[in-house]
């Protein structure tokens, strides 16, 4: 039986699921493939460490150049993650005329450009099912099943982790501090949560999207990031007053004349797809011309889920080789002389509704001059709560507003956080409702 070796870059917890995958299932993939993979050198630089799964000592090794290097080795799985180590093994990998299998959403990110043209530079492969939600198997059904369509929108919620604090804080009413030291003390969070809650994770994969479904390779620093650290309860209990749940989402649309590129809370009615996708599961909705909307729901992390969108590369790759039919499809599904360089809208042009709350000392006319601010500037309210006052003097006052543009609301906030009698600055939720307005 023909044989692929297979040398991987980064023994943590992906990497160990990936060992795992290529013993536990190994005569299941033979009679799938027709030939088998051998595990062949494992990098990384503790080889020592328990991983809970073991490799023949003689395999390990701290030097992963030795791995691209090696003239054996047909596949190399990049599974260090970050970018300085990453992307010149990538790089080299390549150059070295191998396939390699990679779930670094932040090299793609950040460095894609420079690997997909030094791929099809050298006639080589690169997959990188794992790189957006984990296990879901989206990254080849967008380049592959569903090719036949322009696509228009993408929504994702690509986050476990903050799927995860939201989940708890809607459904326990818990708050965003409290739910965090919670997950990081059960391992569901990282040490340092930045990435994750930040939105930089999210807005990773997002920018690997945006090249698959619209041929375009947007530039990083554009795309908008907003994330979770400052969602407070009170704003998730309104948003369930008023039909929706707040869901880190990461957005884009394109336009003739630019795409749309934003991760940020949004509210999203009770009864959207997407709504009730909780825990640490991650969902993206991608809409085409003529297929229309689909969903998929799976788990977006983790040791096995991962492991099984590499080991899926693997295969294809392997099947690719044995077939020679390497290049069949381009990296991102489009050919790069064709990729289109639409600008990413900035935040400001954004047309949509918008979740207002002000923090304000409950006395005559302060609604009033409120409204007044928002009334200047074009911008009109679809619904309003205020709470009764308590012992407090400061209550808060919640707005739902028809389509208005974000400058606008912006320009808005700013004069009446200057100008009313204002206790906090003031919060705005982008509402995503299908232009229900
Ligand atoms: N840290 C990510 C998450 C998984 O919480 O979803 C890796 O992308």
């Amino acid at each position: 039986m023909k044989e692929f070796k297979v040398g991987l870059l980064g023994f943590g917890t992906v990497g160990a699921g990936v060992v795992e995958i290529l013993r536990d299932n190994k005569s299941l993939l033979e009679k799938r493939l027709g030939a088998s993979l051998r595990l062949a050198q494992v990098a990384d630089l503790d080889v020592f460490r328990d991983r809970g799964v073991t490799v023949d000592p003689s395999l390990l090794t701290t030097d992963a150049e030795s791995v691209v290097d090696n003239p054996e080795i047909d596949i190399v799985v990049e599974l260090i993650g970050g970018c300085e180590a990453a992307r010149s093994l990538v790089l080299k990998a390549l150059a070295n005329g191998k396939t390699v299998v990679t779930a670094n959403k932040a090299l793609l990110a950040l460095h894609g450009r420079e690997i997909y043209e030094e791929a099809t530079r050298n006639g080589a492969e690169i997959f990188f099912e794992g790189a957006v939600g984990g296990g879901i198997p989206l990254i080849t059904a967008i380049k592959e099943n569903l090719c036949a369509n322009r696509f228009h929108t993408i929504l994702g919620i690509l986050n476990g982790t903050c799927n995860y604090i939201l989940t708890r804080m809607t459904h326990n009413g818990e708050g965003f501090d409290a739910v965090l030291k919670d997950a990081q003390e059960k391992g569901f969070a990282e040490a340092d949560p930045t990435f994750d809650v930040e939105g930089i994770d999210t807005a990773h994969k997002l920018a690997v999207l945006i090249g698959l479904c619209f041929g375009n390779l947007p530039d990083f620093a554009k795309i908008y990031v907003e994330g979770i650290s400052r969602i407070s309860s009170i704003d998730i209990e309104f948003a369930r007053q008023f039909g929706y749940v707040i869901k880190l989402l990461a957005i884009s649309k394109w336009g003739k004349d630019g795409i749309e590129a934003r991760i940020h809370p949004t509210m999203l009615p009770v009864d959207h797809p997407l709504a009730a996708v909780d825990g640490v599961f991650n969902a993206v909705e991608v809409v085409g011309d003529f297929v229309g909307p689909v969903t998929w729901i799976g788990q977006g992390a983790g040791r096995k889920a991962t492991a099984s969108a590499v080991v899926g590369d693997v295969i294809q790759a392997a099947r690719n080789l044995m077939a020679g039919t390497r290049r069949r499809t381009a990296p991102l599904g489009y050919l790069a002389d064709v990729m289109e360089n639409l600008p990413i809208k900035s935040i400001d042009k954004l047309i949509g509704q918008f979740y207002l709350r002000f923090s304000v000392i409950d006395r005559p006319g302060v609604l009033g001059k409120i409204s007044t601010i928002l009334g200047e500037k074009g911008i009109s309210i679809a619904s309003m709560i205020q709470m009764k006052r308590k012992a407090e003097a400061r209550v808060p006052v919640v707005m739902m507003t028809h389509q208005c543009c974000e400058a606008d609301i912006r320009a808005a906030l700013k004069r009446i956080d200057a100008e009313v009698e204002i206790c906090d600055p003031s919060v705005l939720i982008r509402i995503e409702d299908n232009g229900r307005d």
